[in-house]
């Protein structure tokens, strides 16, 4: 008897197949109704359409055929379609609605990055600062949240403490200022180094509230610092933010680029860009002028050829980087000459060039320049003082 798959594995080649519209994989969306494989290697499946003549079902067709077709010992694949019952599209809805932000929230914010990389301590906070601070020195208007909700570490490297943000009139949390870039982070609402513990709905509920309670106002740029790896937080994200766009970080080497690949499997099961790679740690040049791989070389550039994207910058090890990252001012504002930090800038000029071409002015959102910005720490004139606030968790 030859070998076939088995529905499970089926399933988890099922789970590449995103329903376009709702940008979700028809998996997690429990639309494969079933899956039959006969032991000469034909696979029939069933996919539950949410109305009859649902307009997309030759994608599904395609892409359902492509996915189990690619697995080894499939020798046909025959795709059928059934359609939801009420009962079955009320759950779907149900799923949809918690998934999902309401209509309006980040109505403003024109582009959302999300910095991710798939192992730690490659660079992702470092970078994410210090090109919000480039993104806003060529004049955008910039946002940074930081999604590491275990291990933050955007409010030290902008010397923010552990300063709570202001609530407007409105009731939304106002980030906190530093540098031009309005930034956002749990660290704001937690005692300083606390460990937080999340569980999973708390996790969910924390991150929608930091898109949908926190006013962003408008900005050219939102950037989130993902935390490492591709667990929950980036998962949650991915789904909250189908428009996003995702920066994979790596260094030179081959295994971190091969850790980071994950990473851009896990934006594209989900549908999402890739705008580029970054490499870090690109190197070290001494006094004397002398040139260290001391992390390899080429990893970035291989990731970016292999996922066809642009390799947007490489950015060099120098000791000034970490020690502002330490001391809490972005160097690209603080050394504009350091190597790292004219790397930065080059890579903020790569996104700029890389992003879609900004609308017409007529439709531009309008933006108060930052005038009715509080400065950090400070309750806005004319906004009741904070009453509590469902975000802190810890
Ligand atoms: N190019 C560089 N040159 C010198 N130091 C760097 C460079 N990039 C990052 N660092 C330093 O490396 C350390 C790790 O960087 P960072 O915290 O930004 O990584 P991360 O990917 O965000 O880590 P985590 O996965 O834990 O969130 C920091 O001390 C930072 O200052
Ligand atoms: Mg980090």
């Amino acid at each position: 008897m030859t070998p076939v798959p088995s529905t499970e594995e089926i399933r988890t080649a099922l789970e590449a197949v995103i329903d376009p519209e709702l940008h979700r994989s028809i998996v997690e969306l429990d639309m494969v109704r079933s899956i039959d494989v006969s032991a000469n290697g034909v696979v029939d499946v069933t996919v539950s359409l949410t109305t009859p003549g649902c307009p997309i079902k030759d994608h599904f067709q395609t892409a359902v055929s492509q996915a189990v077709s690619a697995l080894e010992d499939v020798t046909h694949v025959n795709v059928y379609f059934d359609v939801l019952d009420d009962a079955q599209r009320a759950a779907l809805q149900q799923k949809l609605g918690r998934g999902s932000l309401p209509q309006g929230t980040l109505a403003r914010v024109r582009n959302v990055i999300c910095v991710g990389s798939g192992k730690g301590g490659v660079g992702k906070s470092t970078l994410t600062a210090n090109l919000a601070a480039a993104l806003a020195g060529e004049g955008k208007h910039v946002g940074v949240l930081d999604a590491d909700v275990w291990g933050y570490s955007i409010p030290r490297m902008y010397g923010l403490g552990a300063t709570r943000p202001p609530v407007s009139a409105e009731r939304k949390i106002i980030p906190l200022d530093a540098y031009g870039v309005k930034v956002m982070s749990i660290g704001f609402f937690v005692e300083e180094d606390a460990a937080v513990v999340w569980r999973g709905p708390m996790l969910h509920k924390a991150l929608t509230q930091f898109l949908q309670d926190v006013d962003w106002g408008a900005l050219d740029y939102l950037l989130i610092d993902l935390p490492p790896g591709t667990g929950d937080v980036s998962m949650t994200l991915a789904q909250l933010l189908p428009q996003s766009r995702f920066l994979i970080v790596t260094t030179p080497q081959a295994t971190a680029q091969k850790v980071a690949r994950r990473a851009a499997q896990m934006a594209e099961k989900f549908s999402l860009e890739i705008a580029g790679v970054v490499e870090n740690m690109s190197g070290f040049r001494a006094p004397s002028g002398e040139h260290y791989a001391i992390f390899g070389t080429g990893g970035g550039g291989e990731l970016a050829e292999e996922l066809n994207v642009p390799l947007l910058g490489r950015v060099p090890l120098t000791m000034p980087l970490r020690e502002h990252s330490d001391g809490g001012a972005p160097l690209v504002l603080e050394q504009p000459d350091d190597p790292a930090a004219q790397a930065i800038q080059q890579l903020a000029r790569g996104v700029i060039a890389t992003s879609p071409p900004e609308p017409e002015l007529e439709t531009l959102p309008l933006y108060d320049g930052g005038a009715s910005q509080p400065a950090a720490g400070e309750v806005p004139t004319g906004a009741r003082k904070p009453a509590g606030m469902s975000l802190p968790m810890a």
